[in-house]
């Protein structure tokens, strides 16, 4: 559903897979979805989101279209009792998030969000060191995702009706990884500065964990910077090379040890995973990938929203 930028993508990556069909694109005109379907040779090309949920030749909706679309069109697609993979930011809010979530458990069909880095080969392996105690007691996580974007009042990065802002597309990628590694925070400080759009041009977080543990994040849509991960223990720190939410190698450096590094093959834009693993659920019947849970999901919706009232973000919705 959607025929942008990041569904090229994940099409592309995708048809890697034996087990991937694409059947059918809607778009919101008849000449983007004839453009898309022909470009990846797909049978069925929908001039109506409408039509393409009722389309009896479809099984999963991948929802590609901008922010403030993922709850109406994860919505329309549950309604027609279709599983759905829907892009990140999964909702604007919680409550949005909330209604999806309870939408498809009702309807007991699939859903899941698709924040593709979780499924990444070097992601599965850092979880795997952890869980083994490889860095002792986790400390400190720190993450940043800058990108450099000419500032363009139309653009989806910029325009508050699109969702625009650094936090819910960029920022969402170390918010997401904190999630993964250390839950949800008890204690949330967050600082930003806006474009003149009115959305967030930067924000740096800092999250505090019933642990001990502290996470240090920043995002920005003024600059280039580093987009490095490290985690910090008592025995030892990894660090994922950058830019970390992509297929990424990483080494553990620990006192008085020689550095191990980790390098993990991959070959594709990344999204091939969390296309395997919604294939992987499907046959399995199951409603909900165990690797990227629904309660996960809501959780870190909820820690947005938090951020987003500290830094007074908030969207015409
Ligand atoms: N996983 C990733 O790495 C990644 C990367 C980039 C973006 N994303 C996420 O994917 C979503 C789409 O991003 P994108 O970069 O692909 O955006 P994009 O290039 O602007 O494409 C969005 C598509 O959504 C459809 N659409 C429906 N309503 C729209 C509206 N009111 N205005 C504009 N387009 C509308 C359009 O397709 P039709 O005209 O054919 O209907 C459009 O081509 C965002 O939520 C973003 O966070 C994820």
């Amino acid at each position: 559903m959607g025929t942008g930028g990041i569904a090229e993508k994940f099409v592309e990556d995708g048809q890697r897979l034996a087990d991937f069909h694409l059947t059918a694109v809607g778009s919101r005109s008849q000449a983007s979805a004839q453009r898309f379907a022909g470009r990846f040779h797909i049978p069925h090309a929908f001039s109506r989101y409408e039509d393409l949920v009722h389309s009896p030749d479809v099984d999963v909706i991948y929802v590609a279209t901008p922010h403030p679309w993922h709850y109406p069109h994860t919505m329309l697609a549950l309604s027609a009792g279709k599983a759905v993979l829907v892009e990140k930011p999964f909702a604007m809010n919680a409550l949005q998030a909330r209604a999806m979530i309870s939408a498809a458990r009702s309807q007991k069909v699939f859903l899941m969000e698709a924040m593709w880095t979780r499924f990444l080969p070097h992601v599965q392996r850092i979880r795997k060191l952890l869980s083994e105690g490889l860095l002792g007691t986790l400390m400190s996580l720190q993450a940043d995702h800058g990108q450099s974007f000419v500032p363009d009042p139309k653009h989806r990065l910029f325009d508050p009706a699109l969702g625009g802002g650094a936090l819910l597309d960029l920022g969402i990628y170390p918010v997401s990884f904190a999630s993964l590694i250390l839950g949800k925070p008890q204690k949330i400080s967050a600082v930003a500065d806006f474009t003149m759009t009115g959305v967030d041009a930067q924000t740096s977080m800092i999250f505090q964990y019933a642990s001990g543990a502290h996470a240090v994040l920043t995002t920005t849509l003024s600059a280039s910077t580093p987009t490095q991960l490290s985690l910090t223990g008592t025995k030892a720190r990894l660090e994922v090379a950058t830019p970390f939410y992509v297929p990424s190698s990483f080494r553990v450096l620990s006192q008085g040890r020689p550095v191990e590094e980790y390098n993990e093959p991959y070959v594709g834009n990344g999204l091939r995973e969390e296309a395997a693993e919604v294939i992987r659920c499907w046959r399995e019947g199951k409603t909900e990938s165990p690797l990227m849970p629904l309660e996960e999901t809501l959780e870190i919706i909820e820690t947005l929203d938090t951020v987003r009232e500290q830094i007074g973000l908030s969207y015409p919705l």
